[in-house]
C-alpha cells in the first residue's frame, strides 16, 4: 500500500489499535527482551520470569523484579508514548499493550489494555490481595497480611492471560481500522495474534520497527525508525490531516 493509500485511511478511521512492546519504552530506558541488548540475553527467562522460578525461589525472582520496578520508577514516558497519547485528539485510540511499565497510562493514553499486566501491582499467591505497590520491599519476597507470599501482578510464562483483558483485546483488534504495531518482535503468544484478527477484518496494518519481524511481510506499510520519531511523525500527520 501506499503512503497516500494509508493516509487516506488513517484521514478516515474511527477507531486505531496499537499493538505494543518493549522497543516503545527503550527509549526510555527500558531495556527490551530480545536483541543484542535484551534482557534474555543475559538472564534465562524460564529462573526469572515463569511460576515454577517463583516456587522454586521468590527471593530470586523478587531481587530481580525489584531492580527492574527501581528503574521503571524512575523512567519517563518518551514522544512516542506521548504520540500515542495526542492521537486521542483525533479518533478512538485503544493501546494493546504487552509492556508491564505502566508507560502509556503516564503519557496520558485512556485507554490500555495491559495483556501482561504491571510491575507496579501485586498479588497474593494464597488470598484474593491485589494492590498498587510502587514502593521497594523492606524485606524479599514480600508478605501479605494473611501470611502469603505476594508476587509481581505480571504474566509469567506458561501463565494465561486474563480473559477479560484478552476478550477485549481481540474485540478492538476486530473494531479498529488501522492498527499499529510498535515496538515489538511479534513472537510472543497470543499477543502475537492480534494483527491478524485486526486484518481479518479489513484493518490497515503498520508496523513500526528499526527491525524487520517476522510478520513484517503481513504489513501494510513498515516503518524502519525508532518509535520516539515514527509515532512522533504520525501524530504530526493526523495533526495534517485532521487537526
Ligand atoms: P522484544 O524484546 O521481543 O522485541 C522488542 C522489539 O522492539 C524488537 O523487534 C526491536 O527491533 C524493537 N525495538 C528496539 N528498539 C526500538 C525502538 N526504539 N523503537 C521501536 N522499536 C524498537 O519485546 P516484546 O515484543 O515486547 O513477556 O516481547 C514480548 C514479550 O516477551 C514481553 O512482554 C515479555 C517477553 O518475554 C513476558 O515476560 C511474558
Amino acid at each position: 500500500m501506499s503512503f497516500e493509500e494509508i493516509s487516506e485511511r488513517l484521514k478516515r478511521a474511527e477507531k486505531v489499535a496499537v499493538v505494543t512492546g518493549a522497543g516503545v519504552s527503550r527509549e526510555s530506558g527500558i531495556p527490551t527482551f530480545r536483541g543484542e541488548e535484551g534482557l534474555w540475553r543475559r538472564h534465562d527467562p524460564m529462573k526469572l520470569a515463569s511460576i515454577e522460578a517463583f516456587r522454586d525461589n521468590p527471593g530470586l525472582v523478587w531481587q530481580w523484579y525489584e531492580e527492574r520496578r527501581a528503574n521503571i520508577r524512575s523512567a519517563k514516558p518518551n514522544r512516542g508514548h506521548e504520540a500515542l497519547a495526542d492521537l486521542e485528539r483525533f479518533c478512538k485510540v485503544s493501546v494493546l499493550t504487552q509492556n508491564i511499565d505502566g508507560l502509556h497510562q503516564r503519557a496520558g493514553s485512556t485507554r490500555v489494555l495491559e495483556l501482561h499486566g504491571n510491575i507496579t501491582r501485586v498479588k497474593c499467591t494464597a488470598c484474593s490481595f491485589k494492590d498498587e505497590a510502587a514502593g521497594r520491599f523492606p524485606e524479599l519476597p514480600p508478605r501479605c497480611n494473611c501470611g502469603g507470599i505476594l508476587r509481581p501482578d505480571v504474566v509469567w510464562f506458561g501463565e494465561p492471560l486474563s480473559v477479560e483483558i484478552w476478550q477485549s483485546a481481540i474485540q478492538e483488534a476486530y473494531a479498529c481500522d488501522v492498527m499499529i504495531i510498535a515496538g515489538t518482535s511479534l513472537v510472543v503468544s497470543p499477543a502475537n495474534a492480534l494483527p491478524a484478527f485486526a486484518r481479518r477484518a479489513g484493518a490497515v496494518l503498520v508496523e513500526v520497527n528499526p527491525e524487520e519481524t517476522e510478520m513484517s511481510r503481513e504489513m501494510n506499510l513498515s516503518v524502519r525508525e525508532v518509535s520516539s520519531v515514527a509515532l512522533g511523525r504520525l501524530a504530526e500527520l493526523m495533526e495534517r490531516l485532521r487537526g
